[in-house]
């Protein structure tokens, strides 16, 4: 099929080229995201395939759907940029990655985590100019803490494992219980209770109109003092200026985040010779108890090459009309 890629990387490419050895796909590759600017890219293009911070609404639908596109193949795991209706009423089928490395994202979460508790980034920089004051450096043992893991899938299973073997407590948040989690031998809080009882929370659940700012002022007040917060899934899950307002008074002892509300006008670019407008991402950047990363928990060679043997399966099976292991439909 004729593919055309968008949001397409140097690193990405060579694991798509890869995956697509044998089927042979003519992959065409876009550096700029899919809006409304460059929809007119994919004129002709039977198979859109776009990620994250893709633009996918109505309005596109309707443009690449107009343009002779059937079919819109998500790299990703989430679809929040995606007009799932829009794309039914076309009669455009979607498919995503359903599951490719749930390890890649927990352990990327593990990371930011104990780079915030111990500081590890303000060490470096330390070292790096012979300054070995170790002057607010002091950090807390996880042994014995309690960990709230909001959202009990894949990602979070996984996340749960790992701080088990950290010898924390762990505690889920999820409507809907999950057997591999309660396999742990784990149990769940109340939307309620979980923020008062977490030295540290984990956000693994996916963005929803249920799920939108599911970390708000609200929340942020019942946290325990000096709790860390960290957030792998999707910036829209937490209230940005509530938790800028949470960090200034020491509510929040700590944020490590991989996504960030607003971060289709700033990540996957290298804008280290602009000036950034974004006044609330400039703030955030300026705590020391803060580390942000560019959603790049996912990169791993491992969670790479299952993506996009996924995706140029998925394509094929569309081409061959195939039944869709990984379509996305309306609820
Ligand atoms: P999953 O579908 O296996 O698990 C999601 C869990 O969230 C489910 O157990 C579901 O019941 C739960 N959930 C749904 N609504 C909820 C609510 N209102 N409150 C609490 N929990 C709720 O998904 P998986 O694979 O574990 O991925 C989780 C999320 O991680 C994805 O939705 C995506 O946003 C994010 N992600 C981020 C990546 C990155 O590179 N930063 C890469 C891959 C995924």
């Amino acid at each position: 099929m004729d593919v055309a890629v968008f949001s397409s990387t140097r690193y990405e490419r060579q694991f798509l080229d890869q995956a697509n050895q044998a089927a042979q796909h003519d992959l065409h590759y876009f550096d700029v995201p899919l809006d409304m600017d460059s929809v007119g890219l994919a004129a002709g293009y039977g198979a859109v395939c776009i990620f994250v911070n893709d633009r996918a609404n109505a309005q596109v639908l309707e443009a690449l759907h107009k343009g002779g596109t059937r079919l819109l193949a998500l790299r990703c795991t989430g679809f929040n940029n995606v007009d799932l209706e829009a794309a039914a009423r076309l009669g455009m089928k979607v498919v995503r990655v359903v599951t490719y490395s749930p390890y890649s994202v927990a352990e990327h979460a593990v990371a930011l985590l104990l780079a915030i508790n111990r500081k590890v980034h303000r060490a470096y920089n330390r070292t790096r100019d012979s300054n070995f004051s170790l002057d607010g450096l002091t950090g807390f043992d996880l042994h014995g803490k309690t960990v709230v893991v909001v959202g009990t899938g894949q990602i979070g299973c996984v996340f749960a494992k790992i701080m088990l073997g950290f010898g924390c407590k762990v505690i889920g948040f999820d409507p809907y219980p999950s057997a591999q989690f309660e396999a742990l031998g784990l149990s769940y809080a109340t939307a309620g209770e979980f923020a008062e009882q977490a030295d540290v929370i984990s956000l693994h659940c996916p963005l929803t109109p249920e799920t939108y700012h599911i970390i708000n002022s609200q929340t942020l007040k019942r946290t325990k003092p000096g709790a860390i917060l960290i957030n792998t899934s999707r910036g829209g899950l937490i209230d940005t200026e509530a938790t800028i307002e949470a960090l200034k008074s020491g509510q929040l002892g700590g944020l490590g985040i991989d996504v960030y509300e607003q971060e289709a006008d700033l990540f996957f670019r290298d804008l280290s010779s602009e000036i950034i407008t974004d006044d609330i991402f400039q703030r955030l950047v300026s705590f020391p108890n803060v580390i942000v990363t560019g959603h790049q928990a996912y990169l791993t060679r491992e969670a790479l090459t299952t993506i996009c043997e996924t995706t140029v399966e998925s394509i094929t099976d569309f081409g061959n009309k195939q039944a869709l292991k990984n379509e996305v439909k309306v609820n």
